[in-house]
């Protein structure tokens, strides 16, 4: 291909796909590596339908365009991968001029008027603010990849110097993509799968993830309750609530470290007036404390409101996710704060009787 063409391939915005004869993955464009999550090395020569999952009788669409060599486009229809959710797509599928056999599979994410529909007929403002950044993050990314694609594309001509520049970009728009991600996870949560579990197992995995990844100059200490009794919750969803609270103590630690302790302990005191009138104990209490400098005064009244950061490259969904997360669960998170001990503490219901099973 001539540099125009390579050019052109990159910076089109839209995911892009070449398809072989065999219905093998000839090539993809940067766009589309950032939608399907993956690099374009390890797609090439690979079967297409192993890849991306259509949820179209897409075969056939391919042996119509072959034999009509004519354009055919599908709307609305669900697109994903191995790495990434399918989303409502429109997809087009146009024949090679003067390569026979070969299909150009253009996947379009549905537009943003769409999108805007849905976010203005949430009711809460937090909500439909949530809904904007989502669409946003997705309106982001697509430019976001022909940057990345015209780095690469530079890059090839550059001296080892000039190439750290362009590392840097894309090195940077990756970094991007990873916020953006965040953003889009928020509008992707699903009501919680509950099942008894012990939170200490949870608490476990959460440690023993943040020790060698984010966490590593932290100590994180273990206090643990062992005769508390199971809980009833989406082991997964209250991971990420573990998680996101064990990273705010690192962030605030900073690079000196310090000390994370994870508490467990039975309070029945704690009962929660439920939406449908019952009265719901949540005597299981889980704390994360930290001995860092303390939530910062003007945040203090609401740090689980989303966008509210107190750093420089800060989301401020950490805890908003956190607070949504636990109120789906009908559990209840508080926050007490002081200079060097700040305790974020999750209080959870008890597992029903009929719901424990030994294993
Ligand atoms: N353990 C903590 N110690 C001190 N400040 C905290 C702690 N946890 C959260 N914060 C403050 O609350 C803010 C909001 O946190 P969060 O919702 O996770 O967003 P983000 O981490 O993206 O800023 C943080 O920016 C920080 O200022
Ligand atoms: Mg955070």
């Amino acid at each position: 291909m001539t540099a125009l063409h390579d050019t052109l391939w990159a910076s089109l915005p839209m995911p892009a796909i070449l398809v072989d004869t065999d219905d093998a993955i000839a090539d993809l464009n940067p766009a589309a590596e950032l939608f399907l999550n993956i690099s374009a090395r390890g797609l090439r020569g690979t079967s297409v339908y192993d890849r991306i999952q259509i949820e179209a009788p897409i075969k056939e669409s391919f042996a119509r365009v072959r034999r009509d060599h004519g354009a055919l486009s599908i709307s609305n229809v669900d697109v994903g991968g191995r790495q990434r959710p399918p989303v409502q797509c429109n997809v087009q599928l146009a024949p090679l001029i003067g390569r026979p056999g070969h299909i150009l599979l253009l996947i379009e994410p549905r537009q943003i008027a769409d999108r805007l529909g849905r976010a203005h007929s949430a009711k809460s403002s937090a909500r439909s603010a949530i809904g904007m950044a989502e669409m946003l993050a997705h309106e982001i990314k697509n430019p976001l990849a022909g940057i990345t694609g015209a780095a690469q594309l530079l890059s090839m001509n550059l001296s080892r110097a000039d190439q750290e520049m362009t590392d840097l970009i894309v090195m940077e728009s990756r970094r991007i993509v990873a916020l953006l991600d965040q953003v889009e996870q928020f509008g992707n949560l699903r009501p919680p799968v509950r099942r008894a579990v012990n939170v200490h197992d949870i608490l476990d995995r959460a440690r023993k993830s943040a020790l060698i990844g984010f966490s590593g100059h932290m100590k994180i200490i273990e206090d643990y309750d062992p005769s508390l009794p199971l809980t009833f919750v989406d082991a997964d969803q209250i991971l990420q609530v573990f998680q996101n609270l064990i990273r705010n103590a690192t962030e605030a630690a900073g690079p000196a470290g310090g000390i994370i302790r994870l508490r467990t302990f039975y309070d029945v005191s704690l009962r929660l007036l439920r939406k449908d009138g019952v009265n719901g104990a949540l005597p299981l209490q889980v704390e994360i404390i930290d001995d860092g400098p303390g939530l910062p005064p003007e945040l203090a009244q609401n740090v689980f409101e989303p966008f509210v950061s107190g750093r420089v490259n800060g989301t401020g969904l950490g805890l908003a996710l956190v607070s949504k997360i636990v109120s789906d669960h009908e559990g209840w998170v508080s926050v007490e704060s002081a200079p060097g001990r700040t305790a974020f503490r999750l209080s959870l219901p008890l597992a029903p009787k009929n719901e424990i099973h030994e294993i």
